[in-house]
Formats: C-alpha cells, structure tokens, sequence
C-alpha cells in the first residue's frame, strides 16, 4: 500500500475558517494546516486510497452542505518522506505564561524565566500545541493545578499527553491520560520519559467507564469533539464526582449550549464559558 495525501483546499477566508473547524472535528488524529492566499489548505495522511477517500468523506460531511462550491478535494500518493515532511513545520508554542511546548528536535532557545520547557517527540497524535483548544485547556489546568497543589488529575482524550504534563508541572501530583488511539498512547507515554514525568504521568488505552469510579479525581480535563464528549460525559462526571473540577474543550460555539445544559442538569455550576477563534471551554465551579 503507498501512503496517499489528502489536501483539502478552501480559496476563501470564510471557507477556510470553516474548514478548519471541519478538519478538526472530523480528523482528530492530527493534521496539517496551511495558509494559502485568502483561504488555506488542511493536509492529512492515510495509509490507501479507500482511507484516504474515507478521510476525506468524513471531512466533507462535517463541513456541511456547501462544502462541494467551498472546497476542493486532492487524493495523490506521497512520499515515503511524509512523516518528516509533516513534522517540519512544527513549532515551539507558548502554551501557558509557564509551559512551552517544543518539538524535542526544536532548538533550545534562553527561556523567560519561570518557563517550563516541555519536549514532545513529533508523531501522529493530536496535540501539538498549535490548536487553540489544546492552549485554552491548558491555561485552564495550569491554573487550577498551581491553585490547589497535589490534584490527581484525569485527561480523557490525552493525544500526545500535553494536558496530563502540563498538569504535573503545575502541580499536580499524579495525572492519568486516556486515549482510543494506540499510536496516541504510546506518543504520550514517549513524552512523558523525555520530560523525566513518567513516574506522576499514566498514560492507557483503557475505557473511561473502567477508570470512572465515582469522585476518584480531583480534576477532569477532556478536549474532545462533539460526539466523544456527549458520550464520555457521564463518565467524566462521575470520575470527578461532586468534589471534583471538569475543564471540557473541544466544542464550537453553537455546541457548547448542548454541553452546558447536560452538566447543568447533572447538577453542576458551570462558569461562563470562554471562547477562542470561535472554539469554546467549559468549567464547572467548586
Ligand atoms: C482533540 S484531541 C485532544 C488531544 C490533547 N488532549 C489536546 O488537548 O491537544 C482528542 C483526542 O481524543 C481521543 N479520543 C476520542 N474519543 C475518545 C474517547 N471516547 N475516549 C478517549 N479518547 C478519545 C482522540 O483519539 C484524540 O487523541
């Protein structure tokens, strides 16, 4: 089988703003964005034809209605160099006021001081740090973590495992991540070793309901699309219990409203949402 790109390409800036909102909905395992005159582009790889048709099937139907006037789709055979090809436009990015997240090939540039340098080894899982869900979670764990030291903090949909370590070095004490991808499993675990977290940092692939006892975490963190998050998020309640804080992201503004109302009837006090480029966080208050 030859590894076939998929490149998805808007011409103008509405369009691109949307499809970018697809992409991430539809390809949550990691793509690539890219600028182009008014619009831009988003790449994603698959390992055959019929993948890479599916990926870009599900891409279009997130999109929505007009996507056949908006976008244009490219299915063509890449490289076998795809993989360092994709890692090459990554970048350290200043996640928080005290964590940056760098690519551990990234050079090692004189940091603020009280910044934390956290290295990811490049690879197929979301969560590089260049999606603004990933930063408003982030800001939103760092925060609550320096708060109240010694939180045991759970990450469902953990991806390169950024939230669960950006959560121990701001305090936590222990952080578990979880994720129904494998590769994204093992990417996590790989970062938590380079970063010398691995002995507070747990990263598996198993179900959320077999780790969701009830109050068993102080905090909650989730950066999920719509559909994960509607069904994880008994889970996540009960894994916080009535003690515990729920930081979800991953939710566009007119889907935040069907989030808020579920936590609201599950009893929670949810603080006014933020929003970012259009992507929303929700907290639940103590
Ligand atoms: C948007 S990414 C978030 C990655 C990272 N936490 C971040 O904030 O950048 C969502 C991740 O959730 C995973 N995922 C999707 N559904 C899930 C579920 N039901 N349980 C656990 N992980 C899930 C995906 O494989 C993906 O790695």
């Amino acid at each position: 089988m030859t590894t076939q790109r998929v490149l998805v390409t808007a011409a103008s800036a509405p369009a691109w703003r949307r499809l970018r909102g697809a992409a991430a909905r539809a390809w949550v395992a990691g793509f690539e964005e890219r600028r182009e005159g008014r619009g831009g582009a988003v790449v994603a790889w698959a390992p055959s034809v019929a993948d890479a048709e599916r990926l870009a099937e599900r891409l279009l139907e997130a999109f929505g209605a007009a996507a056949a006037e908006a976008v244009t789709v490219a299915i063509t055979p890449e490289s076998s160099a795809w993989r360092t090809e994709w890692t090459r436009h990554l970048r350290p990015v200043a996640l928080t006021d005290h964590v940056q997240w760098a690519p551990v090939e990234a050079e090692e540039s004189a940091s603020a001081p009280g910044v934390t340098r956290l290295c990811f080894a490049p690879r197929f899982a979301f969560g590089d740090g260049s999606h603004v869900t990933t930063r408003l979670a982030a800001r939103a764990v760092e925060r609550l973590c320096r708060e109240r030291p010694g939180l045991r903090v759970l990450d469902v949909g953990t991806g390169t495992g950024v939230l669960a370590l950006v959560a121990v070095v701001s305090g936590a004490g222990g952080a578990l991540g979880l994720d129904v991808d494998a590769e994204a499993v093992e990417a996590a675990r790989d970062n938590a070793r380079l970063n010398g977290l691995d002995a507070r940092c747990q990263f598996a692939g198993t179900a959320l309901a077999e780790v969701a006892e009830r109050g068993a975490f102080d905090l909650v963190v989730a950066n999920l699309e719509l559909r994960p998050m509607r069904e994880a998020l008994g889970g996540i309640l009960r894994a916080a219990g009535a003690r515990g804080r729920v930081v979800l992201t991953g939710l566009l503004v007119d889907q935040a409203e069907e989030i808020t109302r579920a936590l609201r009837r599950a009893n929670a006090s949810v603080a006014p949402p933020r929003a970012d480029e259009g992507w929303v966080l929700l907290e639940t208050l103590a």
